[in-house]
């Protein structure tokens, strides 16, 4: 399941959803910048970084080789999970994901404030320099943890480069590696000590047995390191290639990619988006889609479905069809738009251009629709959608070329129809 936009698209919903039918639910890449919301009931939980599946007992939850960890945020999520009886024994972390440290977040924050203007907007959960680190084959891994000797020497080698940067480039304190390691031995090692486990041979062992694994992407198609709107991106690949690499398992071992799409799209950060709305429109879309960041409270930036970009995340992720989230915050439109094609220098196309300088510039060219001016949220056939709703998804369906299987009308765990 990947983020077909840029993310906050309802992942963690249907991946929720589909977890019913599964055996076990694997994060990939990425870490806490994520958040990941569920409803059940009247409970809403907010995940960053423990898979979607978790509160399903039958479910494996597995994070990954690919996801980055900060060990104190794992295990204050589980034990929020567990004060509030889930039960969070089955998760299983790889022992190849790296450590996000305290530094990370640090120098996250510092090249932010460096940046100024120019800055990205990242959530400062120190996603960037953990990768960073694990290319520069400066990185800690969870595997560490398990080798007192290797994972002080690990950390002294790391800080010795970054000291020098915290305390030369930024004029803050150098930190210590001992005290640092003492910290971490000391209060993360133990309770997490059983969850620590070769995933790859975990995941090989459930396909081999004939079990349905779901990976569960972070982020979206256009925040992936090589494919999104560089430099504003984050620093793994959400696409869908990156379930192989962040897991072990290869790729004909995948059988169906679910893309899931916002019936409109936000970003929160900064970058092109050329869709955005500025106007009452734009307001309306988060006001009553509350488009306010899970994990930071940042306000969403809104606009129209872009279906120029779908086009590309179907190549990108080849997907084999669509979820559509969030219809419902449409119920109450006049009309409504979907972008069909851009205008650039006069010039009409219907790809997403290969030069970004042309993206900032790409006008949209909008086809409008009437809206249904119906309330939605309580639709859960097909037949229960008016004849414009369903005139508006197959416009996305046609102009896209995947079928939409599936239609999310309000955030609850029983608000949604299969299209097909
Ligand atoms: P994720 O990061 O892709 O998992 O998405 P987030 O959880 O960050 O943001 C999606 C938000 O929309 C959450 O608050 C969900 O509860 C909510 N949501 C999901 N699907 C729907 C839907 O169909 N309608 C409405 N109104 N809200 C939804
Ligand atoms: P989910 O999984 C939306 C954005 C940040 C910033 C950029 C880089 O909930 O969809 P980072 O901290 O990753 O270095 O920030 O990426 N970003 C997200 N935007 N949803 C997310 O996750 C995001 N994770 C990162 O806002 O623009
Ligand atoms: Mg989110």
């Amino acid at each position: 399941m990947v983020g077909t936009q840029w993310g906050d698209e309802g992942k963690g919903k249907f991946t929720d959803l589909l977890a019913k039918e599964m055996s076990m639910v694997v994060r990939y890449q990425g870490g806490h910048n994520a958040g990941h919301t569920l409803v059940v009931d009247d409970e809403t939980f907010a995940l960053q970084l423990v898979p979607s599946g978790v509160l399903y007992d039958h479910i494996e939850p597995v994070i990954g080789n690919g996801v980055v960890v900060d060990p104190f945020v794992l295990l204050a999520e589980l034990d929020m999970l567990n004060r509030r009886g889930i039960d969070t024994r089955n998760l299983r972390v790889s022992g190849n994901a790296h450590l996000i440290m305290p530094y990370h977040q640090q120098l996250d924050a510092l090249q932010e404030r460096h940046l100024g203007k120019s800055k990205l907007g990242t959530t400062k959960r120190g996603i960037g320099p953990t990768y960073a680190d694990k290319a520069t084959r400066m990185g800690v891994r969870v595997q560490d943890l398990l080798d007192e000797q290797i994972f002080r020497e690990k950390l002294a080698a790391a800080l010795s480069h970054h000291n020098k940067v915290l305390t030369k480039v930024f004029n803050r304190l150098p930190v210590d590696p001992d005290g640092l390691a003492d910290k971490i031995l000391g209060e993360c090692l133990e309770p997490l000590r059983p969850h620590i486990a070769d995933t790859t041979d975990l995941i090989h062992t459930a396909l081999e047995s004939g079990q349905h694994v779901l990976f569960e992407g972070a982020q979206a198609t256009f925040l992936d390191l090589d494919h999104g709107t560089y430099p504003f991106v984050t620093s793994s690949n959400p696409t869908a290639g990156g379930a192989c690499a962040g897991t072990g398992v290869g790729p004909r071992h995948i059988d169906r990619v679910l893309g899931i799409a916002k019936a409109y799209v936000t970003r929160v950060g900064a970058g092109p988006f050329p869709t955005e709305l500025f106007d009452d429109d734009g307001d309306k879309m988060v006001d009553i889609g509350h488009e306010y960041g899970t994990n930071t409270g940042r306000r969403r930036r809104p606009g129209w479905f872009d279906a120029v970009m779908l086009r590309h995340a179907v190549r990108l992720n080849s997907l084999t069809d669509l979820a559509i989230t969030k219809l419902d915050v449409l119920d109450t439109f006049e009309t409504v738009k979907v972008c069909v094609g851009y205008e650039i220098d006069g010039v009409r196309t219907d790809k997403l251009p290969y030069h970004q300088s042309d993206l900032h510039d790409a006008v949209p060219v909008y086809e409008e629709l009437p809206g249904w001016r119906t309330d939605l949220s309580s639709a859960t056939e097909p037949r229960h959608l008016p004849a414009a709703a369903h005139t508006y998804l197959e416009l996305i369906q046609d102009q896209v070329g995947v079928p939409i299987s599936l239609v999310s009308t309000g955030p609850g765990r029983t608000q949604f129809l299969h299209l097909s």
